[in-house]
């Protein structure tokens, strides 16, 4: 796929998380320098900040193969058998949604963690016996928007533990003018700036508005991304200003006009919506959260005054 041209490669190559990328440099250094495999690395944070990325970029730098899985695709432990069995020594196995992985997976894995090897059950009944298989030292890294729902054995077997921020409007104005450069687009600055404003914090969302941004300088400009051009597309995607799109206005609008702005608890806000609660807790509540829109309480959500500000909404009494 294109899309994956987009991906930085190395850590040099990768903007923002400058604390994250830091602390790796030198656990990768140190792990190359006495030849062996990274300690296992855990992930952590909203979606679309790049825990895909880097974890092929912790592959790249420790120059070994990745192997990516994710925590629903491993049914059985003999889905994780299959993929652990393949691994070259030092390999990085990726589990994406590892929060989502079977109680009696998470067995399995403890000991490939700790002793690098896996008991497995052949066959069934009085004939089934338990086998070990001996595993190449490698190196796990999950991946999880909520750190909180793993458990604390599976958690605690992770050495390192990166928790990944939302990028500040500098990081992603960097992130689109590279992006536009690999897609050989010219991009004003400003521009740049701009869609970097309405992208979340995520470099997902900003890649994803910057090829539509593109689409839109060619066919109604000469191709040339202009301010003018980005905020005409911009607004024709109907993204607001603070980049939040349909479900973030339905959520809000929910909250203040159903329940005259909280408290309010999230399942019943998800059931009054349409939406799923782990949804809304995963993806649209940690941003409106982080620019200060809702407020967790220990009666529910609440919506803040500078929500409703923006909203342009009347504060109940
Ligand atoms: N593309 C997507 N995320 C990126 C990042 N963090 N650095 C560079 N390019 C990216």
């Amino acid at each position: 796929r294109f899309e994956q041209s987009l991906r930085p490669q190395y850590l040099a190559q990768y903007i923002g998380q400058q604390k994250v990328k830091h602390n790796l440099e030198i656990f990768i250094e140190a792990a190359k320098m006495r030849e062996e495999s990274l300690d296992h690395v855990l992930l952590y944070g909203p979606p679309g900040l790049g825990k895909t990325t880097l974890a092929a970029v912790i592959a790249n730098e420790m120059a070994v193969n990745v192997k990516m899985t994710s925590g629903p695709a491993i049914e059985r432990p003999g889905d994780l058998a299959a993929v652990v069995s393949s691994l070259e020594p030092g390999d990085v196995l990726f589990i994406d949604e590892i929060h989502r992985l079977n109680r009696s997976i998470e067995e399995v894995l403890y000991p490939a963690m700790e002793d690098f090897c896996l008991d497995i059950v052949v066959g069934k009944g009085p004939t089934a016996r338990s086998v070990r298989l001996d595993l190449p030292p490698f190196t796990l890294i999950g991946a999880t928007t909520r750190a909180g729902a793993l458990s604390a054995p599976l958690r605690d077997r992770f050495g390192v533990h990166a928790r990944l921020d939302y990028y500040d409007t500098e990081s992603l104005t960097d992130i689109v003018v590279r992006s536009s450069k690999l897609f050989e687009a010219d991009i004003a600055p400003q521009a740049a700036v701009e869609i970097a404003r309405r992208s979340r914090g995520t470099p997902r969302i900003a890649n994803r508005l910057l090829k539509r941004v593109r689409d839109f300088a060619q066919v109604r400009g000469n191709g040339t991304i202009t301010e003018d051009m980005a905020s005409q597309a911009l607004e024709m995607l109907q993204v607001d200003p603070l980049g939040l799109d349909h479900i973030d206005h339905k959520l809000m609008m929910g909250m203040i006009q159903r329940f005259r702005g909280g408290p309010v608890g999230l399942d019943t806000i998800a059931a009054s919506i349409g939406e799923e609660s782990t949804t809304i807790e995963d993806v649209y509540e940690p941003y409106l959260l982080q620019i200060g829109f809702i407020q967790r309480t220990p009666r529910g959500r609440i919506v803040t005054p500078l929500a409703y500000e923006h909203f342009q909404m009347e504060m109940p009494e």
